[in-house]
């Protein structure tokens, strides 16, 4: 069978994880998929930079808009990240050009992701996005086909493992605020911006994108009221401690009488419960059905391994040659849907 051919566009933490998987499991990839995986092209900002890792067998491309223009390449693997700029339109020139697009970028989702779902449709394209929430924990899948049985009632979670390790720590080492966001810069955690971060910002992208599959409705990054986590102080951990809690900055969606309601803000949660003991940098997504009952994930929502295995489903979902709806229903029913409103509590 023909191979699937990629275009790595990014060779960051999460672009050299990709490439490290595909080097060591081809022969695993190709049974799993049908036919053999392969990358004919990448780019990235800087070519010279010492990847530790061999790229040779690869053409290099000035620009991620070119591995969309060539015939070579089936899919462009989208790994620059941001919302405008260069990725968004590698993005949408590749649909445009025929290609599949498998992407790990939230903000670019939660902000064009209803355009980009009808551009991939119009085209009889695909975009996959399962790394673009929580990391390795198979959340879009989980919704999109193992509870596809399901209506959905309620989805939440903690989805910002910089935040997440913020929080525990200063509970663990009775540190203020400003010393473990220091910690965290010099741990290399922190977003080129952090305020997406700690105002809670690249959470609220990832719930948004849940949001959107789990109740059919088009993406409302707009409608999530935000609460960040800068302003917990330390008396607010040992407080909460104290009453058997902790902080932990938790998005929750759900569809109420009154609309969609998304929120991500500080919440206390009991400090024996699965929330609760969720340890610094991993991420966790509750996920409740009608049918099934309540599911936990939780696993690591960052880094190389994590983020690589999540790019990787997607990959293999294309190479079968699984066409499913781009959130788990055509984009022209999301479309049609009632604009997700907010309800205010
Ligand atoms: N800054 C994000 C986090 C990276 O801390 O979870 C993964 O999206």
């Amino acid at each position: 069978p023909a191979p699937l051919r990629l275009g790595i566009a990014g060779l960051g933490t999460v672009g050299i994880g990709v490439v490290r998987i595909i080097q060591a499991h081809a022969d695993l990839l190709s049974a799993r998929a049908g036919r053999p995986v392969r990358i004919t092209a990448i780019c990235a900002r800087d070519r010279k930079k010492n990847r530790d890792a061999d790229l040779s067998g690869y053409d290099w491309v000035d620009c991620a808009t070119d591995l969309a223009r060539r015939d070579d390449v089936d899919v462009v693997v989208e790994l620059i990240g941001g919302d405008e700029g260069i990725a968004r339109q590698a993005v949408e020139l590749a649909l445009d050009n025929g290609k599949d697009v498998v992407t790990a970028n939230k903000a670019l989702l939660a902000i064009h992701g209803q355009a980009l779902a009808e551009r991939a449709e119009a085209k009889g394209r695909l975009i996959r996005f399962e790394a673009a929430v929580a990391g390795g924990i198979p959340v879009i899948k989980t919704m999109t086909e193992s509870l596809a049985g399901n209506r959905i009632r309620r989805v939440m979670g903690v989805m910002n493992g910089t935040c997440n390790y913020i929080l525990t720590r200063m509970q663990s080492g009775g540190l203020p605020y400003a010393a473990v966001f220091e910690e965290a810069r010099k741990l290399g955690y922190l977003e080129a911006d952090p305020t997406l971060d700690v105002g809670g910002i690249d959470a609220s992208h990832k719930l948004a994108i849940l949001a959107s599959i789990a109740f059919g409705t088009r993406i409302a990054f707009d409608g999530v009221e935000i609460e960040g986590i800068e302003r917990v102080s330390i008396d607010d951990i040992n407080r909460a401690a104290d009453m058997g809690y902790r902080i932990k900055l938790l998005g929750v969606a759900q569809m109420t009488g009154r609309g969609l309601e998304q929120r991500m803000s500080p919440c206390l949660v009991p400090a024996d419960s699965p929330l609760g003991q969720l340890e610094g940098g991993t991420n966790m997504v509750v996920i409740e059905g009608d049918a099934v009952g309540q599911i936990v994930l939780r696993g690591a929502g960052a880094g190389a391994g994590p983020t690589a295995s999540a790019v990787m489903s997607d990959i293999i979902e294309i190479a079968r040659g699984v066409r499913l709806p781009v959130f788990g229903q055509p984009a022209g029913s999301l479309a049609r849907t009632q604009p997700a409103r907010t309800a205010v509590p």
